[in-house]
């Protein structure tokens, strides 16, 4: 792709029939933390680019509408999904795989090697890992790791693979057609791919409008999934829930094709709609909040520099004339600014000391987590929808 540009088709089927669910507006990338400031005292705004999300009314995808160019997000700091947190998860994922007694095993944006290190001691492992940092760190660990992108081309020297595993990967293709052609070329005759992705279901559910950021271009139901795959000539033989990124799908897919297809429902207007109209509920109610905060000389921060909290921040129109600063544990956010909204980060020690009269909890999904750190003031939470809590 060579530069940002709106989708006229379906990035799965092809169809132009593509009907609006959300536009949160002009945004940045929700990644973008900014690190310098300008001599006249105010940030470099980056750049911004459409957020709205249109819907297939063929095949039910729910997909970005714009594309941001791949050069843009490409970052070697950035990894897809973190391994410290859930490393039972994927000790149990490869207790399930290795059921199938696979010779091999090929994972597609292996990272670190958060999961094939369960799995490299009982079976040839590979990984292919597009961020040069991420996969050097699995190769430290002892596991075969190539820096490279996968797609329709990929292949190890014509070889065929047992298992095939992508794990939050959907989401972040801006072709999934490419993925699964690779996928389909790769797999071997009797292989299964496993593939991970959260649940477009749980997201109109939760009206968590802020989990779409230019970085997820798509939102998967099984019923798209299962759309794509007939295509290929894949079927989805198993799917189940599974409790990771606030809940997700995990399916297993063989060649083959079903006679009809297994998943339906997701054509309603009404869940987008609904959807929509909660999200515009939450930025007023919020928007009323903070600026009844103001007008009694209430300071409010905020908890969680995610960027999910980009998302909410910008849609809602909230900067740092809003909001003093947001507490983040991460060392390598605090002393910059959020993208669009400009507010400062810091530690959760110094945003304590402003001693803040609310605080937005903007890393909602942690809430079990967070909530035992903030005893005795009172909280915001925004999702599913804006409630007051005070912490005791
Ligand atoms: P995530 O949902 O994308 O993992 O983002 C959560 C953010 O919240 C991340 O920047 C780390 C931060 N965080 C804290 O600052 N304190 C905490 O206790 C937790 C759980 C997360
Ligand atoms: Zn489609």
């Amino acid at each position: 792709m060579s530069g940002p540009q709106w989708r006229e088709e379906c990035r799965s089927c092809g169809s132009t029939a593509l009907a609006p669910v959300i536009d949160l507006g002009v945004q940045p990338l929700s990644n973008a933390f900014l690190s310098t400031l300008n001599s006249n005292g105010s940030q470099a705004f980056g750049n911004s680019y459409p957020l709205r999300v249109v819907r297939c009314l063929a095949c039910t995808l729910v997909q970005l509408a714009y594309d941001v160019p791949r050069e843009a997000h490409f970052n070697d700091h950035y990894a897809y999904h973190s391994s410290a947190n859930n490393s039972d998860h994927w000790a149990r994922l490869a207790k399930e795989i290795l059921l199938y007694k696979p010779r091999n095993v090929l994972e597609i944006a292996s990272n670190d090697g958060y999961l094939l290190r369960h799995l490299k001691d009982h079976c040839n492992v590979l990984g292919v890992e597009p961020s040069d940092n991420v996969a050097q760190i699995a190769r430290d660990r002892g596991i075969p790791t190539l820096t490279q992108f996968f797609g329709p081309e990929w292949t190890m020297r014509g070889m065929k693979w047992d298992v095939i595993i992508a794990n939050n990967v959907f989401a972040h293709v801006p072709e999934p057609n490419a993925l699964v052609a690779g996928i389909k070329a790769n797999l071997a005759p009797d292989g299964y791919a496993v593939l991970e992705f959260p649940r477009l279901t749980d997201m109109l559910r939760l009206c968590a409008f802020d989990t779409i950021y230019h970085e997820h271009y798509s939102y998967w139901s099984l019923q798209a999934a299962e759309h794509l795959f007939f295509r290929w000539g894949l079927k989805i033989t198993k799917a189940y829930c599974v409790d990771i990124h606030g809940g997700s799908y995990r399916i297993f897919v063989k060649h083959g094709q079903h006679e009809s297809p297994q998943y339906g429902g997701m054509e309603q207007p009404s869940l987008y709609a609904d959807f929509a109209a909660r999200a515009l509920e939450i930025r007023r109610e919020l928007q009323k909040l903070i600026a009844r905060a103001a007008l009694d000389s209430k300071y409010v921060a905020a908890y969680g520099a995610a960027a999910k909290g980009n998302t909410l921040l910008n849609y809602c129109q909230l900067s740092r004339l809003d909001i003093t600063c947001i507490a983040d544990t991460t060392p390598w956010k605090q002393g910059k600014w959020a993208p669009g909204s400009h507010i400062p980060i810091v530690s959760p020690e110094e945003m304590l000391a402003t001693k803040p009269d609310l605080i937005l909890l903007l890393a909602w999904n942690w809430k079990r987590e967070i909530m035992p750190k903030l005893k005795g003031y009172e909280v915001i939470v925004p999702i599913p929808e804006v409630s007051c809590v005070k912490v005791s």
